[in-house]
Parts: C-alpha cells; structure tokens; sequence
C-alpha cells in the first residue's frame, strides 16, 4: 500500500483524502489552517457536503491531519497537491498555492515520490511544477509528476469520486502512471490515461463544455420567452438525442460555483495569451454574466422602484446540497437591491451563515420561507432548494403583500402558478400575470 499525503483540505483535497481512505490507504490531510486540522482532528467535517462526514468517521483510522508538512512530506510514496488556484484580476489562474506547496515537497522529501496535481491548473503547469521539484529538492530524490484532474460536482463530491465518470491520470514515466493505476484499480472505474497536457486540457475542455451548454441553453431561453417557446419542452425534446444528452439543459439565472466561472475565464486567459481567441468560451462568459442580471431586469416589469420594497430571497448558494456562495448569482443581485433602498428578508437552508459573513446585518435573515415571504412584495427565487420546489404555491399568496414571483431556477409548474392570483416570470417560459394591476 502506498503512504499518501494531500496538500489541501477544501472540496477538492478532503473529498479525495477520505475516498482513498475509504479504499484501505493511509493518508495525511495537510493544511495550512491549525483551526481546521484541530476541527478535523477532532472529527469534525468542514465542509457541508453529503456524505463526507459518515466517511471520515468511519474511516478515520486511515486519516491523520497536520499542519506540518515536513513530516507528512517526509516519506510519502504520492503526494497529491489539492489547493486552490482561484482566479486572478486578469482571468488567469493564481498558482501561487501550489507553487508553495510545490517547494515545501521538494524540501521535505527525502524518498522517490510521485506528485500528483489534482487542482486545477493550466496546461503546462505540471511540467513547471516538476522542474521546480528537480531545482529545489534537498534531498536528492527523484520525483515524478502526474496529472489527474477531479470531476467532482459539490453536494454529490463523495458519490461522484467513488463512482466516477471516468479517471484520467495524465503521465510522462511508466513508474507514475503505475503508481496512479494501483490506486484507482480500488475504484474500478475507466481509466483514461494520457500525457500529461491532455490530461490538463480534459479537465479545462468539460468544464468548459459543461459552462458553454448552460449558456447555450440560457440563450435559447432568452429566445424562448420572446418568441413564446417553453424552454423546458425544448430542453426535454433535446435530451432524447443521446449526442446532445438530457443533462445540463436547465436554463436559469446563470452558472455560479468555483469552477466554471473561473475555469471559463482561465482557458479564454489561456488562449489570449497565445494568441488565440477562444470564441465560443468568450460568449459563454458573457452569455452567464447578463444572465445573472436577467430577474433584476424582469423585476423592472413589476415595480418602477425598489426603494422601500420588502423583497423576499429563496436561495443563497450556486446550487443545491452545498453551502458554498462562490459567483453565487445572490452574490450579485442582493447588493443591487439593497442598493436600491429595497429591504431583503432571505431564507437558505445551509448558506446563511457564510452570507452573513459578507452581510452581516444588512439584510433579514429568515428561518423559514413563510417568514421569508410574510409580508414581501416580490420574490426572488435563486437557488432550487428541494425545500423550495416542495412549496405549495398557494404559500406565496397567503404569505406575500403582492406576490409577485420571479424564479431564477423554474422550481414550479405553470399549470399550478396559472390557477393561483399571482405574477409568476421565470426562465424562458410563458410569464404568468394574474395580479390587477
Ligand atoms: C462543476 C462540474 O460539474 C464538476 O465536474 C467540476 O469538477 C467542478 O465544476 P459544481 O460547480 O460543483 O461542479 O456544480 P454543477 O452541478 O456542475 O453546477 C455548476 C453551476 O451550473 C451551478 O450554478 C448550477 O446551478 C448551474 N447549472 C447546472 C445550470 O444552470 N444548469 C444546468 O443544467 C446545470
């Protein structure tokens, strides 16, 4: 069994730690955060993510959690680098963190190791990561790089790593790419291997494909809505071919999280940079950017002016099944109505206390949606919680002042709303207007 280590415990590194746990292997989660290695230690889960903390429990005699790298460098068979590279003000990716990490390997070594990138980095970063591990290793070891980007969706992180689309390991040595295939024989999963630039390009190309459909389908939408189509039949209609394929058709109010933003922006950085302009991605960011915009600009059907409206908010993280807010499309819109005078009562089922790290006291926040609704002139609705979806509709008109629904993920269907004295306008269907004016 190989001695594995794993810098970084967000999404990415924990997810993975406690998976290769979970196969029988002995991992040291590294992390430059003491209170979290304390917490994890302790046996608590830092991220909201299903099924991650039953895992860890469970497995925890595999796990061992430190700060000091040194000693979980030391004589680690395969080190596995799951920092962040978040964006940069230009679009590119900052690699900062696991160049860091990339010298602490290289100083702490002292046996032949495989390092293996999981984050996601752009192509060519491996090979400039394994000439930074050659010029400062201290201790004249040999090491070896492998590429094996992660596919992993938040909220289905543990699922979508044990049970894995496919497994790619991009590689440049026999050794390492043996290395790589022992550990995942354990997941029985497909194993895509290849250089080490495709496998950085395969990481960059789903995502991005991933991003470019939800644009592409928020465009139909758009089109939809004036031209009378229902986007959801249309989706539905497409998804029976399986070349196009049924998933990533739901149009909305734009994709949010910590990849396809950025890994959007990234690539698009990636081929500027070489002179080449990656089209399709650029209109995709650009296509997610107003579609962000889209309830705010709807809501200007429904009320001339903000100011003083109590406004209630459904929904405060990307997506559902995380309590993560990164390019959030709340994170866009709650400052533009708070701007605007609006008061904002907001209801999340796990985001609230992240959110009210930036908000601390400029907005409600509400317990239940009815508290969230109690009153308010207008809904914005920004996050498919299954909470939400379950809604009677009729809670809106006996809850709101005016209800008036504006739904960035449509959670409901029309038949229902149609039946119901409401204003409802969602996402490339038919707006229903059943208020007097
Ligand atoms: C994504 C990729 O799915 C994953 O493979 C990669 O490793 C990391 O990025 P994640 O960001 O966790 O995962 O969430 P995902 O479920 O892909 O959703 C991303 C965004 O797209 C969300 O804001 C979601 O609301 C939006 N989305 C998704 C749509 O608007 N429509 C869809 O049909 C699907």
């Amino acid at each position: 069994m190989y001695k594995i280590a794993i810098a970084g415990t967000g999404y990415v590194g924990l997810v993975t730690a406690v998976c290769l746990a979970s196969k029988g292997f002995s991992v040291t989660c590294v992390d430059v955060d003491a209170d979290k290695v304390k917490a994890m230690a302790a046996g608590h889960c830092p991220i909201y993510e299903e099924g991650l903390p039953e895992l860890m429990k469970e497995h925890r005699n595999n796990l061992t959690y430190t700060t000091d790298y040194r000693s979980a460098y030391k004589d680690a068979d395969v080190v596995y680098i799951g920092v962040g590279t978040p964006e940069k003000k230009d679009g590119s990716a900052n690699l900062d963190y696991v160049r860091t990490v990339a010298e602490q390997i290289a100083e702490s070594a002292e046996k032949d190791c495989v390092v293996v990138i999981k984050s996601t980095v752009p192509i060519g970063t491996n090979q400039s990561i394994l000439a930074l591990l050659q010029e400062k290793a201290a201790k004249g070891v040999t090491f070896e790089i492998a590429s094996n980007p992660e596919f992993l969706s938040q909220g289905t992180a543990v699922k979508d790593t044990l049970h894995a689309s496919r497994i790619v390991i991009g590689t440049q040595t026999p050794h390492a790419r043996k290395v790589l295939t022992d550990i995942y024989e354990a997941f029985g999963q497909p194993i895509v291997n290849t250089d080490i630039k495709s496998a950085e390009m395969i990481k960059y190309a789903s995502n991005d494909f991933l991003a470019l459909k939800i644009s592409y389908m928020n465009e139909i939408a758009n089109l939809c809505e004036i031209t009378g189509a229902d986007v959801q039949d249309v989706a539905r209609g497409m998804g029976y071919d399986p070349r196009i394929g049924n998933k990533f058709l739901a149009a909305g109010i734009g994709y949010g999280g910590s990849c396809f933003p950025k890994d959007t922006k990234a690539l698009h950085w990636l081929a500027n940079f070489n002179d080449y302009e990656l089209k399709t991605i650029k209109a995709a960011i650009e296509v997610n950017e107003n579609q962000k915009l889209k309830l705010l600009k709807k809501s200007r059907k429904y009320c001339s002016s903000l100011q003083g409206k109590r406004i209630a908010v459904l929904g405060l993280t990307f997506k559902p099944g995380t309590d993560d807010l990164r390019d959030a499309p709340s994170l866009q819109n709650i400052p533009y109505l708070l701007e605007s005078g609006a008061e904002v009562f907001a209801w999340d089922p796990v985001g609230i206390p992240n959110f009210k790290k930036l908000y601390p006291n400029e907005l409600q926040y509400c317990e239940t949606i009815e508290e969230a609704l109690h009153g308010a002139e207008l809904c914005f609705i920004f996050t498919e919680w299954p909470q939400v979806k379950a809604l009677d509709p009729a809670v809106f008109v006996r809850q709101m002042a005016s209800p008036v629904i504006l739904d960035g993920r449509n959670c409901f269907d029309l038949k229902a709303m149609e039946a119901l004295p409401v204003v409802y306008d969602s996402i490339g269907r038919r707006a229903i207007r059943n208020l007097a004016k």
